[in-house]
């Protein structure tokens, strides 16, 4: 999604702003731009496609002067992907970059168009420039306050104003911080974006106003000064660097095992720190794409094992469906970076009929970790591929850790003990998996030329599936679909065809005889079958990988990396840009 980045120092901003960008590419986008003031002079370079594009136009570019800049990174909404639309946007005395949508962007437009003025871009970011150059005072503040008085929607601004020589920034619904450095302050939707320098920041609250110079930094809400607190960053083992990985999909995966310890040794010694689930009647898993997926795997053991009635919903939807809460209710909200539009409104719909809430998010100060009533945090450190790997495999381990304490504490798990030294193991088992890496690869490279794959199995390796198909689609652009085994021929099997590959997911005791059937079904009409499996029994048809067998709990946590794999090397061998998938964004901040 969009990303911002705002220097005001003693330096010309244009490396600041550059490496700030490169540092939000993992975002998505489509398009960047910079704007450069000096006194009353402000320039301009955008350009469409990767950000090397914009350094090598801003190098070859007369730049003006300066020590104060703003730049974006545009990932299109309102209009296509080209440099008129890229931002910063000027009209008149303002010009602004700018992150969200403005929902009545149509409604102020038209009133400007009849009033005469003439937009140059598609775009709502115009529209709120507009209405601040319409409302535009000797007084910034108050520009800025009465103008997002007249917006609705979500947005995070970074501001430059003709009169003023100070940077200004104000958001809502939509993360931005102010970053503190040494003779100079920053300002980023992200903190990866600044985080090499300065770990010290504040985060802007919904409508807080941000004044900004190069020694100081004001907050004003509803017109008055505020004091607000330092925040700072801990810095995690992991850097934001791909190191002598060729993409950060590839490291992030390799990295499970260290951050699965990490997040084990916290809720192994602070047991406290683990939600008691059975105090609830009801819970609702709602989050996005893989997070969702992730709650799948939660929902079935919290059934099966812990006997607590379970529904998950993707969050798009669960926002605007009537939901009846009439028994005691806890929402989960599962998601990696916390900023998920959808979830958070999901979250918030739940905070309005009173209903409790937990989050289980990797970002520690995003908006679904400050809001939700309750939460526990995955330790995955910075997550930069645009496909989620590590933060996924933490999340199905906390949701398998609340499942499994939840049955103990309903005495339903007389393995208890057992399962807990399983758990201490299990980053070792995961290695192993890691450790064949070359034979996904040669999957991976078996599937370069296949435009079509499906996924099947039951239960909880149904949910598995879900994601390993979500993986091989949004990484290497291969058509995939997952499908409950038994459904299959319900109208999907007609278009198994002889050559395509069928990825058959088989770790479920008590149903495996059935999805194996159902594989026969697929082999006979010549489909490829890959089968991933935790028994060495099961039939072989054209490629198997045997995982060890551990209790269900935590079998999800040795098979989805390899399906992982499988979707990285799948993309790695058509030569695609693994890291930022087309038409993706890390962070889904708009509806
Ligand atoms: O940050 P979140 O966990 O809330 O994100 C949810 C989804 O947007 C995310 O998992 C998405 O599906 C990824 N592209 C999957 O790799």
């Amino acid at each position: 999604m969009c990303g911002i980045v705002g220097y005001i120092g003693d330096k010309s901003p244009e490396k600041f702003l550059i490496d700030g960008l490169k540092k939000l590419e993992y975002r998505g986008y489509d398009s960047s731009g910079i704007a450069l003031k000096n006194n009353d002079k402000i320039q301009i370079i955008k350009s469409t496609g990767r950000i090397s594009e914009l350094e090598e136009k801003i190098n070859e570019t007369e730049t003006i002067p300066c020590t104060l800049g703003i730049a974006h990174t545009r990932w299109a909404t309102h209009g296509e992907a080209n440099e008129r639309n890229a931002h910063p946007h000027k009209v008149g005395r303002v010009t602004i970059v700018h992150n969200g949508i403005i929902e009545n962007s149509n409604e102020i437009k038209n009133r400007l168009v009849n009033e005469g003025i003439v937009f140059k871009s598609e775009t709502d970011t115009e529209v709120a420039c507009a209405v601040m150059n319409e409302l535009y005072s000797n007084d910034p503040i108050e520009t800025i306050e009465n103008s997002i008085k007249q917006l609705k929607g979500s947005y995070a601004f970074g501001i430059l104003l003709e009169d003023s020589d100070k940077l200004y920034a104000v958001r809502k619904d939509s993360p931005l911080i102010v970053g503190i450095g040494k003779n100079e302050n920053y300002i980023a939707s992200d903190i990866n974006a600044i985080s090499d320098y300065t770990n010290e920041y504040i985060l802007l609250e919904d409508n807080e106003i941000a004044e900004i110079t190069k020694d100081s930094i004001k907050i004003y809400k509803d017109g008055q000064e505020i004091e607000k607190k330092i925040e700072t960053e801990n810095k995690t083992i992991e850097t934001a660097n791909k190191g002598t990985y060729e993409h950060f999909m590839l490291k992030e995966i390799m990295e499970e095992p260290i951050v699965l310890q990490r997040t084990l040794n916290k809720y192994k010694y602070s047991k406290e720190n683990i939600m008691d689930l059975t105090k609830y009647d009801e819970i609702h898993i709602v989050a996005c794409g893989s997070a969702l997926y992730a709650g799948m795997i939660g929902k079935e053991l919290l059934e099966e094992k812990a006997n607590i009635k379970c529904f998950t919903e993707c969050a798009s939807e669960y926002r605007y469906k009537k939901v009846i809460y009439d028994r005691k209710t806890l929402v989960i909200l599962v998601s990696q970076s916390g900023e998920t539009a959808d979830t958070i409104a999901a979250m918030r719909k739940a905070h309005e009929e009173g209903i409790d809430t937990l989050a289980i998010v990797n970002v520690k100060l995003s908006t679904i970790a400050r809001e939700a009533k309750y939460h526990m945090f995955i330790e995955a450190g910075p997550e930069i591929s645009v496909a989620t790997t590590k933060a996924y495999i933490l999340q199905v381990a906390l949701l398998s850790i609340l499942a499994l304490e939840a049955a103990h504490k309903k005495g339903l798990e007389p393995n208890y003990e057992q399962y807990l030294q399983e758990l201490e193991k299990l980053p070792n088992k995961l290695r192993k998996v890691l450790n064949d890496k070359d034979i996904f690869q040669k999957v991976g490279e078996e599937l370069k030329e296949d435009k079509s794959a499906f996924f099947i199995g039951r239960g909880i390796d149904y949910a598995i599936c879900k994601e390993g198909s979500l993986k091989l689609k949004e990484v290497s652009y291969t058509h995939s679909d997952a499908y409950e085994a038994g459904e299959l021929k319900h109208g999907t099997i007609s278009l198994i065809e002889e050559g395509i590959p069928v990825f058959a997911i088989i770790t479920k005791d008590n149903i495996k005889e059935k999805t194996e059937s159902n594989v026969i079904e697929v082999a006979s009409r010549k489909a490829k079958i890959y089968t991933i499996t935790n028994d060495e029994a099961i039939t072989n048809h054209h490629f198997k990988y045997t995982v060890e067998k551990i209790s269900d709990y935590f079998q999800p946590i040795l098979v989805v990396p390899a399906l992982q794999l499988i979707g990285y090397y799948t993309a790695y061998s058509r030569g695609l840009e693994i890291d930022h998938p087309r038409n993706l964004a890390k962070s889904v901040t708009v509806e």
